[in-house]
């Protein structure tokens, strides 16, 4: 069977990430926290274009000619606000002619369910989609943006996430078994809150500051 999640862990690089991501010291220092992020956010675009269409580009240098087989077009990238942010200007470093697609959800913190309030689509007719969001948790949210993004006619979806959750995976297995997930790392569990754990905490809180409720 096509394997549906794709985890980066075994990479000391991103396993070093994964670590100071985690740390709550260096979480007090939003600089680092995002540029970690950042970092993450090009070694995941780095996995996720194996999974893209590609083309074969020769290349003449100065001493003879090579053959290299590179993305054949720039992927649509989804910017799922507010954690998305910086992994997603990661994805901009190694996808360098990609739109931004950007969507923001809220969740419901008593059910989980989530509501789609806002969306700045572009194009995705024919093209190929990746969404960038640091934590897969329920999977509530990454389920909503692909059925909504899937009215719109994509050829393929791939959903990029430092954390996941078996329980997010499972869902988005069950709801879009079309979706690639390619994750840094797959946690353990969620609390009753609907958080990851071990996880980090509240990405969008440690990017952007603290919500006002
Ligand atoms: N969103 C977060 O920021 N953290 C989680 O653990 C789950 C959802």
């Amino acid at each position: 069977m096509e394997e549906k999640v794709i985890e980066l862990k075994k990479n000391p690089v991103v396993q070093q990430l994964l670590c100071e991501l985690r740390n709550p010291e260096l979480q007090k220092n939003r600089f680092i926290f995002s540029a970690n992020m950042k970092l993450l956010g090009i070694l995941l675009a780095a996995k996720t274009s194996e999974f893209l269409e590609q083309k074969e580009v020769e290349v003449g240098s100065v001493l003879g000619t090579a053959k290299h087989r590179v993305t054949a077009h720039a992927p649509v990238l989804v910017n799922v606000l507010r954690a998305g942010t910086a992994m997603l200007s990661g994805n901009l470093e190694v996808f360098r002619e990609s739109e931004t697609t950007v969507i923001a959800a809220s969740r419901n913190e008593e059910t989980l369910e989530c509501t789609v309030y806002y969306l700045a689509l572009n194009d995705v007719v024919g093209r190929e989609v990746i969404i960038v969001d640091p934590m897969l948790a329920t999977g509530g949210t990454t389920s909503s943006v692909c059925s909504l993004l899937k009215k719109h006619g994509p050829t393929k979806i791939i959903v990029q996430c430092a954390f996941a959750a078996p329980e997010g995976i499972i869902k988005l297995e069950s709801e879009h078994p079309d979706v690639l997930v390619i994750a840094a790392v797959v946690d353990k569990q969620l609390n009753e809150k609907g958080y990851i754990v071990p996880g980090l905490g509240d990405a969008g809180d440690l990017l952007c500051g603290k919500k006002v409720k």
